[in-house]
């Protein structure tokens, strides 16, 4: 679609765009911007105006490469030596929109100082984007050269199958990445409602990307337009 084709030019500038997940799932949206083009003053927009959590979506190819496991599977394989964590971990039922959260660990680079400040964050993000890039073109990267954890950024491993697996952000972002043709490390961060604490709703996410220019995309949308990409491959 016509929405569609905006929101990857607009990626593909580096710039961010809105990203709705489902209703019946989540129903949030999320600021989408890909890991390479991100600046301190895009992390400093993100807390101020989305106000969620900034995490970057990982491809799932890259992931399992770089060894990056899910949150939960390492924490299940801890559970040999700590019995408690095993009543800690998520298990199927918990989540009331998904089957499984997609959190791989927290990560800040190691020139990082605390890692929180938007240099930092930024820091951290923008070297998340040049791993999966050089691993993605075969380097052999060891993660741990650049990156240690615990840290301030949370990465997200997207679903092998991506959309047709899961319909979360990480997948849905991966995805537009893809069809984009761009580094498919993206980070995305939750509308909050100032008034209310809620997730933004909706219309008021819609209405803030017409008042300041950015494509609002839904995840039917991206649906759509991967299966038209994946037929064109
Ligand atoms: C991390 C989250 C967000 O919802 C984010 O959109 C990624 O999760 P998901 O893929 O499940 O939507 O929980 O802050
Ligand atoms: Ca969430
Ligand atoms: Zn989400």
């Amino acid at each position: 679609s016509e929405n569609i084709r905006r929101a990857v030019t607009a990626l593909q500038n580096g710039e961010m765009i809105l990203l709705f997940d489902l209703e019946g799932r989540e129903a949030e949206t999320d600021f989408t911007i890909p890991a390479t083009a991100v600046k301190p003053s895009d992390v400093r927009w993100m807390r101020n105006d989305a106000g969620g959590l900034i995490c970057v979506a990982l491809d799932p190819d890259a992931s399992e490469k770089l060894g990056l496991p899910l949150m939960a599977d390492i924490i299940r394989e801890a559970n040999r030596s700590n019995s408690a964590l095993s009543r800690i971990v998520e298990k199927s039922g918990d989540l009331k929109y998904d089957s499984r959260s997609s959190f791989s660990i927290w990560v800040n680079h190691r020139d990082t100082r605390t890692g929180i400040p938007d240099n930092d964050r930024t820091l951290t993000i923008n070297k998340l984007g040049e791993v999966v890039k050089n691993t993605l073109d075969g380097e052999n990267i060891h993660f741990g050269n650049e990156f240690r954890t615990p840290g301030h950024v949370a990465t997200l491993r997207a679903a092998k199958g991506l959309v047709h697996e899961r319909m979360g952000q990480t997948e849905l972002s991966i995805t537009l990445a893809k069809i984009a043709g761009i580094t498919p490390a993206m980070v995305v961060c939750e509308m909050l409602d100032d008034e209310t604490g809620n997730a933004l709703e909706k219309k008021d996410a819609e209405q803030y990307g017409n008042d300041h220019n950015l494509v609002f995309v839904e995840g039917e949308e991206v649906v759509e337009a991967y299966e038209i990409w994946l037929s064109s491959q």
